[in-house]
Parts: C-alpha cells; sequence; structure tokens
C-alpha cells in the first residue's frame, strides 16, 4: 500500500497561480512608468488598507517589526519608559521596546485565548508605563475592551501587535483600529501576506500618521528636509500591488481558514485536544491553529513521520530568555506560559487546505495518542 500524502505547513503555490497574470501585469505598468518606491499602487492600497481596518490612516512601511517600531518612535516614548507587553509572542513585540531605549514589562497570558490577561496588567502599571503591546496571537483578539479600560484609567497608549491578525475582529470592530496604532506584517506566512516583507501602521490619529511618515522615509518632511532621525522603512511598489489584489479576497479566505479550523475542531474536540477557543464578540483569524495536548510530543512525532507540517509556537517565553536576564524574571511569574511551552503545537491551516489534507492531519493525530 502506498502512504498517504504529507501535507505541507503552508501551500502559497494555488494561490500564486491564481493571480500572477494580474500581479505581473501591475508590475509592469510600475515598470512602464519607472516608479518602484511610494508610487501609486502604495498609496492606493494605503487607502483601501485603511477602509478596510476602519481608520483614517494606513502607512505602508518595510516589515512588522518597523511597524511597531515606528509606533513607539511617534510616540516618542524612549529611555526612562516602560512598556508592558505579553511574552508569549514573537520577539519582535518586545524586542522594538528596548530598540527606543525603553523597558518592556512583561505579565502572562490567559490560558484559553493565549493573549495578555487585562487581570494581571494593572498591576505592573507603574509611573514609567507609557503604553501597553496586546497581540492578536495567531489571529485571536485580544480582549481589547479590557485593555482600553485599563489603559485610558492610566492614560496610556495601546499600540496594537495585529501581526498575525489582518482582518480578525473585536466586537465588529477590525483589530488594528482600536489602538492609538495598529501595526502589521505581511511576512508571506500572515493571514494577509505579501511574496517579500511588507508592513503597515494603521492609525486615527493625524499627527501619528504624518509623524510616522515622516519617520519611515528619514525624518523627511520634504525632499531633502529632514527634520529628526529617521530611517529607511518604506513598502514597495510590488509588494503593494500583491497586496491590492489579496486585500480584494481576504475575507473569503479568511472565511476559508475558519471553515478548517471547524473542521479540526470537530475532530479534534472529541479526543480530548484542548482545540483554539473563538473570541465571544469577534472572528478569529485563523493565522495560525494551534491546540494543546499533554500529548504533544508524540503528536509532533507522527506529524513528522508522515510529513505533516507543524510548528511550535512559542516553546518559551520571551521574558526568561537570554537577552532579558537583566529583568531577573522566573518561571514562576508567567506560569501560564511556562506551561503551553511542553503542550502546544500548531497544525496546517490556509485557504487552499482542503477537506481530505485536514482530514489526513487528524487521522494522524488519533493514531498518536490512542
Ligand atoms: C506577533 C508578531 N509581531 C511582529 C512580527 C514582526 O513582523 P515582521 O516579520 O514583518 O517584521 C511578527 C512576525 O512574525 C509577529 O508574529
Amino acid at each position: 500500500m502506498t502512504k498517504p500524502e504529507g501535507v505541507p505547513y503552508l501551500d502559497l503555490s494555488r494561490e500564486f497561480n491564481s493571480l500572477k497574470d494580474e500581479w505581473f501585469a501591475m508590475i509592469s505598468e510600475s515598470g512602464a512608468r519607472g516608479s518602484w518606491i511610494l508610487g501609486p499602487n502604495v498609496h492606493a492600497f494605503e487607502k483601501e488598507a485603511a477602509d478596510f481596518v476602519g481608520t483614517r490612516h494606513a502607512i505602508g512601511v518595510a516589515n512588522g517589526t518597523d511597524a511597531l517600531y515606528l509606533s513607539l518612535r511617534a510616540l516618542r516614548i524612549g529611555p526612562g519608559d516602560e512598556v508592558i507587553t505579553t511574552p508569549y509572542t514573537f520577539f519582535s513585540t518586545s524586542e522594538v521596546i528596548d530598540m527606543v531605549g525603553a523597558t518592556p514589562v512583561f505579565v502572562d497570558i490567559e490560558a484559553n485565548s493565549f493573549n495578555i490577561n487585562p487581570a494581571l496588567i494593572e498591576r505592573a502599571v507603574s509611573e514609567k508605563t507609557r503604553a501597553i503591546i496586546p497581540v492578536h496571537l495567531f489571529g485571536n483578539p485580544a480582549d481589547m475592551t479590557a485593555i482600553r479600560t485599563i489603559a485610558d484609567k492610566h492614560n496610556l497608549a495601546v499600540i496594537e501587535d495585529a501581526a498575525q491578525a489582518f482582518g480578525a475582529q473585536h466586537d465588529r470592530q477590525r483589530v488594528g483600529s482600536m489602538g492609538i496604532t495598529g501595526c502589521f506584517s505581511f511576512y508571506p506566512t500572515k493571514v494577509l501576506g505579501c511574496y517579500g516583507d511588507g508592513g503597515l501602521v494603521t492609525t486615527n490619529s493625524d499627527e501619528i500618521a504624518e509623524a510616522v511618515r515622516k519617520l519611515r522615509n528619514h525624518g523627511a518632511a520634504a525632499s531633502f528636509q529632514h527634520d529628526e532621525i529617521g530611517m529607511n522603512s518604506r513598502l514597495d511598489e510590488v509588494q503593494a500591488a500583491l497586496l491590492r489584489i489579496k486585500l480584494k479576497t481576504l475575507d473569503k479566505n479568511i472565511a476559508a481558514r475558519q471553515r478548517v479550523a471547524s473542521q479540526y475542531d470537530e475532530r479534534l474536540g472529541n479526543m480530548g485536544i484542548t482545540c483554539p477557543t473563538r473570541p465571544q464578540q469577534g472572528s478569529h483569524a485563523f493565522n495560525l491553529y494551534t491546540i494543546r495536548s499533554t500529548k504533544r510530543d508524540a503528536i509532533r512525532e507522527a506529524l513528522m513521520a508522515n510529513a505533516i507540517g507543524n510548528s511550535t509556537c512559542y516553546p518559551e517565553p520571551l521574558a526568561l530568555q537570554k537577552v532579558y536576564e537583566r529583568l531577573a524574571y522566573t518561571a514562576a511569574d508567567f506560569p501560564v506560559s511556562v506551561s503551553l511551552g511542553d503542550e502546544v503545537i500548531s497544525l496546517p491551516v490556509y485557504p487552499d487546505m482542503s477537506g481530505q489534507q485536514v482530514e489526513r492531519v487528524c487521522q494522524v493525530i488519533e493514531q498518536a495518542i490512542s
């Protein structure tokens, strides 16, 4: 008997084939115009993305890390300031805090949503706190109502790290529209991904938008007129053209991801596996489908043996890693994040995934834990 086919962790090939003609035609137009940086596609994408997210402004930048960094710079957060965030995320979220000279303050997450626990934020607020960076992890919106209540009470800025969650909603509002800024990554694996690097800052503040626009382009208010130290963090025409095409079908693609997730929920929920929770009021964009099981290692081994892609997001809370030794946190500070390290595993999820592929992943898991 031939062995069933494996399932890749992510397969973008069908998507690429379906949109390449339209994309290549747009690139040809850019070539004919000779405009490659901050040209008409970037401007049009910024307008379309702002309309989609529901903000007054959207500013294209080079990647999601820069979107976070430039938000902190635009808010004039720096040395002597503290920023509260989650230890259970990709490193960029906290890395940017040190990049502006401020200090990260980590608080643990909720076991069910994997997002920052609002009940723990208030205790971490000090006289130095300037901002909170919640992450809409794996595409699941953080509890922005609770977070904003605490932020308003203490006069703190909220920077949404929406890198993994373009299109997700909390209480009928898109992520990226509820904080002072929303920060997105268009890394190819993201819900809205380009074929290279890209990022976006969304905001309703005219002042912050102007500051980010300037900072992304060497602090220049006009050509060769530099008001402050900035950087080169611009979105290019090639990626912006692709993002314009992909934005048109984003909601359809999120619905397809949700269908994959529902099929997993149905099969895996019956096996004693903890499936991702969905927001009570809102929608999960399912950038990742991450399960919890005490038999995680057996599941991972079986998936590997059957050529099924998977990933461990995330094995160790950031606050306990070498880079933050100076902050002297211990495992007891993050019981939930620490416990997840041995139990989580992310499974393949993408809009073009077939029902048979999902079923194949479930069968392999079923055999592994039975
Ligand atoms: C939660 C989170 N924040 C920020 C980033 C940074 O985005 P980029 O890789 O585009 O710099 C990522 C990317 O993986 C992410 O997952």
